[in-house]
């Protein structure tokens, strides 16, 4: 088993992480896949929006191949203050971001009726976005202790409730494993997005819904 470091995502990781982003994440999750994500162009356009936010507070982690010096794994994290929310808007129209448009309408379907500072009377809260363990270090637990060490670094800065959206069966084990809840599940075969149903490949049929989970910390 490979010797991993797990510590914060830094500036200087940027490179690795997009590389990850675009070679291993926009490949792999299960909804970006299902969306038709063109890896590169929406790993870049995906990557350039999410970096600066997840560096902000210093909450987001990496895992390093600590004998190579490789970033194997990346861990996003972002606040998100009651004041001032944070928006991310791709147009829907426009083929270039059409996919990443659609993957924030699924996100947004899960926290309909839902106010996260109202249900747990906080004024913020970190939200968990973009997971990713390079396919030939997985299953040794990395993600499992990149999450971990992501809370931590949550409680230490006095946030009290953390979100996450998972597409895949595996990342939802992740996060129950932590003593995540799930708060709501939307079953792809009964997703709509920008009024279509969504298409279901062989692999969205296992990992068949896309959940919102939720620790209070
Ligand atoms: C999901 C992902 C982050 C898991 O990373 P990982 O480091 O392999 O996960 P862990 O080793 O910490 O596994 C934790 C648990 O998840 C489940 N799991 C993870 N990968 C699995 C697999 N390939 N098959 C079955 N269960 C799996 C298991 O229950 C595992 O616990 P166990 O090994 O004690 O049984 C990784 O597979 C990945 O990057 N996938 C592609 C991107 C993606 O889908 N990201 C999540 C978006 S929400």
């Amino acid at each position: 088993m490979a010797e991993i470091e797990i510590r914060p995502m830094r500036l200087d990781d940027e490179e690795a992480v997009r590389k990850l982003v675009c070679e291993e994440y926009m490949v792999r999750e299960p909804l970006q896949r299902n969306l038709e994500m063109e890896p590169v162009r929406d790993g870049n356009a995906w990557f350039d929006m999410v970096f600066p936010a997840c560096l902000k507070e210093g909450l987001s982690v990496v895992a390093v191949d600590s004998v190579f010096g490789d970033v194997v794994g990346f861990r996003c994290v972002m606040s998100v203050y009651k004041d001032n929310p944070q928006h991310f808007n791709f147009s829907k129209s426009d083929p270039n971001t059409r996919s990443l448009a659609l993957t924030y309408e699924a996100v947004f379907g899960l926290y309909k009726d839902l106010d996260i500072f109202t249900r747990y009377g906080v004024d913020k809260y970190v939200n968990m976005t973009g997971l990713c363990v390079a396919q030939k270090y997985g299953r040794q637990g990395i993600a499992v202790k990149m999450v971990a060490m992501a809370l931590d670094l949550s409680r230490k800065q006095n946030f009290r409730v953390a979100t996450v959206e998972t597409s895949s069966r595996y990342s939802a084990r992740v996060f129950e494993k932590l003593g995540f809840e799930k708060l709501v599940e939307h079953p792809y075969d009964t997703m709509v997005l920008d009024g279509e149903s969504m298409k279901m490949t062989d692999d969205m049929k296992y990992h068949y819904c896309f959940s919102l989970y939720v620790k209070e910390l």
